[in-house]
């Protein structure tokens, strides 16, 4: 999950290096660093902390860059990226977990080799040293990557060899970049989408030789060259501009009726519609926002297909779930990175499951992985909070669910009026954001808040309460308002918060509301989101829409509402501590 750039070319590295891993910062932001090549010398700068332009004065055109999140060692300078061998003509960048880095060190110490840092990386710069004896560049990399265990997405440059950046990767993302004036190597398009929209993607035991002119990709075991085709990123690199918000999470929940457009225009593959109808068993899998959208899906299915697909979080996916020949897996993922996604799409696929997968990240392994992929087309996503992407999630799930709902003589488009104008209501939400920032000012002053509703909102509380988790750091717990009673009504007092989110009719609106009397009675103070008033407690009003279509007009506003609390708080809204867009590790 950490980030990593590389550049070779006419010109300069330093400033194309500084662009290109300042637009990957939310991949992790611990630390970062750079190394490049001059007049035949190694130059590396690093520090903890946020990204800053390398201070060297010097002129190279090659060089290579990382952006930390820490998994091996403390975050510090010594143990930002990159490392070097110890005669200090190799560095090397990483994302992903040796796992025998241990063993390799101790063999590299009793050699006689000096670590400077606690990380499983450095052992690859020393090894690439140690193999460098008796091999050329190319193969001393090589074969270092082969006695490594693990996860990565590996590059690194050699002093005595400065035309050429080598990469390697299992598990772990990594791209180059095609441009007109040189290459670029990156772990995500986002990097170099700036200086070009062309783009080739490594896959797992696969090696790349990149220059100024060129690259060649090879088997990491058999050294035969294999052919690649081209991706191109149809993103406007502007995206990944704040464009005068101060945010990106609030420029990209402004960019929600656009994403909605886009999805609603999305023509679903004949393959994709009858694999789904042949399929004895549907799974959607996913983590975080987007398990939450599969969840979505779950009653979508059930409703309007009479299907029973199962929503599950990717990592229990074999714990609970049959999956076999007749099996189609749903594979959910914004960054189409996610480690626990990735690997549950890869079980699926040895026990013959078929796999169709919605991802916003063109070019990334879990669309090299899928038999079929939507692609959500919603534009490069920068906030480490995901807000656009999920609402493209629930709009593309909703109508490919509606189109088999309609070859199953289910649907005859009763909701197709609401569902052209969802792009409205959700301008209307934005509309109001200044009614639901004064409820973030005026409520939100406990460490403890609760999200409940029912039916096809109750994943949109699981949701929200993430959103306000993941921003504000306050502990927050999504959960169905029927099973308050069942124990959590304990917690409940002056100091918790309880937002509930009720459709404006129907049966589960007076069961909600009946919930929300629960905790009135016992002292606690309740916000409603809601198309409808709610008498004795605050409201926010969103326009009003059939039920089943609610969570997509509800997702602005409580993302507007984390989004003002964190705000309120003074907390780094775009990058929160710990966390990182896409988790490529375990
Ligand atoms: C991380 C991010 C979450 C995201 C989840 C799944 O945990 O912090 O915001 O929802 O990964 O990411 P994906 O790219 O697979 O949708």
């Amino acid at each position: 999950m950490c980030g990593i750039a590389g550049y070779v070319g006419d010109y300069d590295a330093k400033s194309i290096l500084y662009e290109c891993i300042k637009r990957l910062e939310y991949r992790g932001y611990d630390s970062y660093g750079y190394a490049i090549i001059s007049s035949n010398k190694l130059f590396v700068e690093k520090n903890v902390g946020y990204i800053k332009p390398i201070s060297l004065n010097v002129r190279a055109n090659i060089g290579i860059a990382h952006t930390r999140w820490a998994t091996h060692g403390k975050v510090s300078k010594e143990n930002a990226h990159p490392h070097t061998s110890c005669n200090n003509l190799i560095a090397v960048v990483h994302n992903g977990i040796i796992k025998n880095f241990k063993e390799l060190r101790n063999e590299l110490i009793n050699k006689g080799h000096k670590f400077k840092s606690e990380t499983d990386t450095e052992v690859v710069a020393h090894l690439i040293e140690e193999y460098l004896k008796e091999n050329d560049f190319e193969e001393a990399f090589r074969k270092a990557i082969l006695k490594l265990k693990g996860s990565f997405a590996i590059a690194a440059i050699y002093v005595n060899q400065p035309d050429k950046i080598l990469i390697a990767r299992n598990e772990n993302p990594l791209l180059i970049g095609i441009g007109n004036f040189g290459n670029f190597i990156a772990s995500d398009v986002n990097a170099f989408i700036k200086y070009t929209k062309r783009a080739i993607a490594l896959d797992d035991f696969e090696y790349g030789i990149v220059t100024k002119n060129g690259f060649v990709i090879k088997d990491l075991y058999t050294k035969r060259k294999i052919k690649k085709s081209e991706i191109r990123i149809d993103w406007d690199e502007d995206l990944a501009l704040k464009e005068g918000y101060e945010h990106f999470m609030l420029k990209e929940i402004n960019e929600e009726p656009i994403v909605v457009s886009y999805a609603l225009n999305i023509n679903f593959d004949e393959n994709i519609l009858n694999l789904l109808l042949n399929s004895s068993k549907i799974y959607l899998i996913g983590a975080g926002t987007s398990l939450h959208a599969g969840m979505h899906a779950e009653y979508w299915f059930s409703k309007y297909c009479r299907i029973q697909a199962i929503a599950t979080d990717a990592t229990e996916l074999f714990e609970r779930c049959v999956v076999d020949k007749d099996t189609t897996i749903i594979a959910i993922s914004q960054s189409g990175e996610t480690y626990d996604t990735l690997v549950a799409m890869k079980e699926a696929k040895k026990h013959g499951a078929k796999i169709i997968s919605i991802v916003n990240v063109p070019g990334s392994t879990a669309t090299r992985l899928s038999d079929y992929t939507i692609l959500q087309g919603a534009g490069v996503e920068v906030a480490v909070c995901a807000t656009k992407t999920y609402v493209s999630q629930l709009v593309i799930l909703l109508k490919l669910i509606l189109e088999l709902s309609k070859r199953l003589g289910y649907y005859d488009g009763f909701l197709d009026e609401e569902i052209s104008s969802l792009k409205e209501k959700i301008e209307n939400v934005l509309r109001n954001c200044n009614d639901i920032r004064k409820v973030a000012n005026d409520m939100f002053k406990s460490k403890n808040y609760l999200f409940l509703s029912r039916g096809i909102n109750l994943p949109s509380a699981y949701e929200a309460a993430l959103k306000l988790k993941e921003i504000t750091y306050f502990h927050a717990e999504g959960m169905s308002s029927a099973m308050l009673k069942h124990g959590t009504i304990s917690l409940i007092d002056e100091n918790m918060e309880t937002i509930f989110l009720i459709p404006g009719s129907g049966r589960n609106r007076e069961r909600i509301i009946s919930n929300l009397h629960e905790v009135l009675s016992r002292g606690g103070k309740v916000l409603a989101i809601t198309p409808k008033e709610v008498k004795d407690v605050v409201n926010i009003i969103v326009p009003d829409t059939s039920e089943d279509l609610l969570p997509i007009v509800f997702a602005p506003a409580y993302q507007l509402l984390a989004y003002y609390v964190a705000y309120k708080y003074g907390r780094e809204i775009d990058k929160p501590r710990h966390l990182a867009k896409s988790v490529t590790v375990e």
